[in-house]
C-alpha cells in the first residue's frame, strides 16, 4: 500500500508531526538522512492507525508515496532545506507537491517556490507552531502556496491541527496518543500565495519574543518592587491565566516559577543564567519592519533585551560603577494593588504589541499581493501554538466586524481596555523608571500607543532640522500633501579660509 504523505527530517519535531498524522489514520513514509534513525522510530512505533513506513532511500522514498506525491520536510531552516529540495526534486514528477514546515525565511520560500514552478513541482511553505506537544497533538499551520496543491494537503492538515470550539474558540484539549480530538474548527487556513504562510508564521515568532518579554518585565518588577518569591509570582500568574491574560506563554510562566531545582532544591528560575538565545526570527521580524517603514518598536525591543541580556560579563563589570536607585519599593506599599497595575501594564502592552504584528502583516500584503484574512489568522493562533490566548478572540472579532481596521487600537473593545487600563499602566512604567528597573518592551508599547494617538508630533522639528542641513524639503500644515518646501536657512558663518 502507498503511503498519503512522506516526511523527511526525524529530529523532535518531525518525529511528532509523523505521529500526529498517522494517529490521524493517514498512512505515512518517514525518512532520515540517519537510516539507524529511521528504522528505530519505526520500529518503536508500530501499530499506528495509519501505517508508518520507513524509507531507506529517497528513490524509495518516492516510490512509496501515492500520486501526486506530497512530502514534508522538517529540516533545520536555511541550506539544509535547499538540500532536502534538491534531492526531492530529484526523484519527484511534474505535479508533486513539497511541504516546507520549518521555520524558513519567507523570502526563501518564495524563491524555492518559483524554482521548484519551474519544474513542474508544488510548494507549500507552513508555519507550524506549538513545539512537539503541539506537532504530536495539534499544531497551529499556517499554510501559504499554490491553491491547488493546498486543496491536495487540505484533509490531512486539517486533520492534524489543533481545535477550537466554534462559538467560543476556546482550544479543545486532551488529544492523546491514538485518540486525536474530532470535530471543532481546525488551527490552520490557507494564508495566500508563495512566502505568506512563512511570513504570518515569523509575525507569529516576533510576536512570541513580545508576549515573553513582557512577561519577564511583569516577574521582574515583582521581584524588583516587591521583593516578591519566585513562587509567589508563580501563584500570581496563575491566577492572571484565569482572567483576560488567559494564554500558553503565562501558564507555563507560572509552572517555570514554580519549578525547583532538581540538584538545589532552591527555585530553578534563580539557577538559570540571564542570557537568551534566539535562533533569528524574531530579528527577521524587527528587520523587515525596518525594511518596511513600519513601527513595530515592542517587538524590536524584545529582541535587543535578548542582545543586551547576552552580554553578561559587561553587565556583571557594569553593575559594578553604573549606580541607580533602588528597585524596592518602601513605605507602605500594597502588593495586591502594585500586582493588579502591573496585570494592567502587561495586557495593555501586549494589545500593543499585537497591533504592531498586525500592521506588519497589512503592509507585506500590500507588498506581495496577498490577501491576508486577520480575523482567521488571530483564530488559527487561538489553539495549538505558542501564543494562544483567549484575548486572540477579541482580535477576531475586532476584524471580522471591520476586516480592513487601520489599528487594532481603534477596535471598541480594544479601546475599551486601554481607557479602563491605562492610568496604571502609566503608573507602572512610572515606578520602573523611579526604580530603575528595566522595562524595554513595556515601556516602548506605552511610548507606542502615545505616539499613535497624537495628533501632532514633533517631527515637525525633525524635518526643520533635516531642511536646514540638507535641504531636505518639508511639508507644510497649510498646503496639500505632496507639496514640498525648502527655505534658505540662516546658516552659522564658516570662518573665512585665509588665503
Ligand atoms: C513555535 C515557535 C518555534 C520557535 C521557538 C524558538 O511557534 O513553535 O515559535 O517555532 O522555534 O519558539 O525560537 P527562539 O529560539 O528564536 O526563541
Amino acid at each position: 500500500m502507498q503511503s498519503d504523505i512522506g516526511l523527511i527530517g526525524l529530529a523532535v519535531m518531525g518525529q511528532n508531526l509523523a505521529l500526529n498524522i498517522a494517529d490521524h489514520g493517514f498512512p505515512i513514509t518517514v525518512y532520515n538522512r540517519t537510516t539507524a534513525k529511521t528504522d528505530e522510530f519505526v520500529a518503536a512505533n508500530r501499530g499506528t492507525p495509519g501505517k508508518l513506513t520507513g524509507a531507506r532511500t529517497m528513490a524509495e522514498f518516492a516510490a512509496s508515496l501515492r500520486k501526486p506525491r506530497k512530502a514534508v520536510i522538517l529540516v533545520k531552516a536555511g541550506g539544509p532545506t535547499d538540500a532536502v529540495i534538491d534531492e526531492l526534486a530529484a526523484v519527484f514528477e511534474p505535479g508533486d507537491i513539497i511541504i516546507d514546515g520549518g521555520n524558513a525565511l519567507w523570502t526563501d520560500t518564495i524563491r524555492r517556490e518559483k524554482a521548484l514552478k519551474a519544474k513542474g513541482l508544488r510548494f507549500i511553505g507552513s508555519g507550524v507552531s506549538g513545539g512537539e506537544e503541539g506537532a504530536r497533538f495539534g499544531p497551529s499551520l499556517m499554510p501559504g502556496g499554490d491553491p491547488a496543491a493546498w486543496a491536495e494537503l487540505k484533509p490531512i492538515w486539517e486533520a492534524v491541527a489543533a481545535k477550537v470550539d466554534a462559538a467560543t474558540g476556546a482550544e479543545l484539549t486532551g488529544a492523546k496518543p491514538g485518540k486525536p480530538i474530532k470535530g471543532g474548527v481546525p488551527c490552520v487556513a490557507h494564508i495566500g500565495a508563495d512566502g505568506a504562510g512563512h511570513y504570518v508564521k515569523m509575525v507569529h515568532n516576533g510576536i512570541e519574543y513580545g508576549d515573553m518579554q513582557m512577561i519577564c518585565e511583569a516577574y521582574d518588577l515583582m521581584r524588583g518592587l516587591l521583593g516578591m518569591t519566585p513562587d509567589e509570582i508563580g501563584a500570581v500568574f496563575e491566577e492572571w491565566n484565569q482572567g483576560e491574560l488567559n494564554s500558553f506563554l503565562i501558564e507555563i510562566t507560572a509552572k517555570v516559577l514554580r519549578q525547583k531545582d532538581p540538584e538545589t532544591g532552591a527555585p530553578l528560575v534563580d539557577v538559570i543564567l540571564d542570557t537568551a538565545g534566539q535562533k533569528g526570527t524574531g530579528k527577521w521580524t524587527s528587520a523587515n519592519a525596518l525594511d518596511m517603514g513600519v513601527a513595530a518598536p515592542t517587538i524590536a525591543e524584545a529582541v535587543f533585551a535578548r542582545c543586551l541580556s547576552a552580554i553578561k560579563e559587561e553587565r556583571v563589570a557594569a553593575a559594578k560603577s553604573l549606580r541607580g536607585p533602588k528597585p524596592r519599593m518602601t513605605g507602605k506599599v500594597e502588593r495586591a494593588k502594585v500586582v493588579a497595575m502591573i496585570a494592567d501594564a502587561l495586557y495593555c502592552s501586549k494589545i500593543c504589541s499585537y497591533a504592531q504584528g498586525f500592521q506588519l502583516m497589512r503592509e507585506a500584503q500590500k507588498e506581495h499581493r496577498w490577501k491576508l484574512n486577520f480575523g482567521e489568522i488571530a483564530q488559527i493562533w487561538r489553539g495549538g501554538c505558542i501564543i494562544r490566548a483567549r484575548f486572540l478572540q477579541k482580535i477576531t472579532e475586532a476584524f471580522d466586524k471591520k476586516p480592513r481596521l487601520a489599528n487594532l487600537l481603534l477596535d471598541g473593545h480594544f479601546k475599551k481596555t486601554m481607557r479602563k487600563a491605562q492610568k496604571n499602566w502609566r503608573k507602572v512604567i512610572g515606578l520602573a523608571v523611579k526604580h530603575g528597573i528595566p522595562v524595554p518592551t513595556l515601556g516602548s508599547a506605552l511610548a507606542y500607543f502615545d505616539s499613535y494617538r497624537t495628533e501632532r508630533l514633533p517631527q515637525n522639528l525633525l524635518q526643520g532640522q533635516r531642511d536646514f542641513f540638507g535641504a531636505h524639503t518639508y511639508e507644510r500644515t497649510d498646503k496639500p500633501r505632496g507639496e514640498f518646501f525648502h527655505i534658505d536657512w540662516p546658516h552659522p558663518k564658516r570662518p573665512q579660509l585665509k588665503a
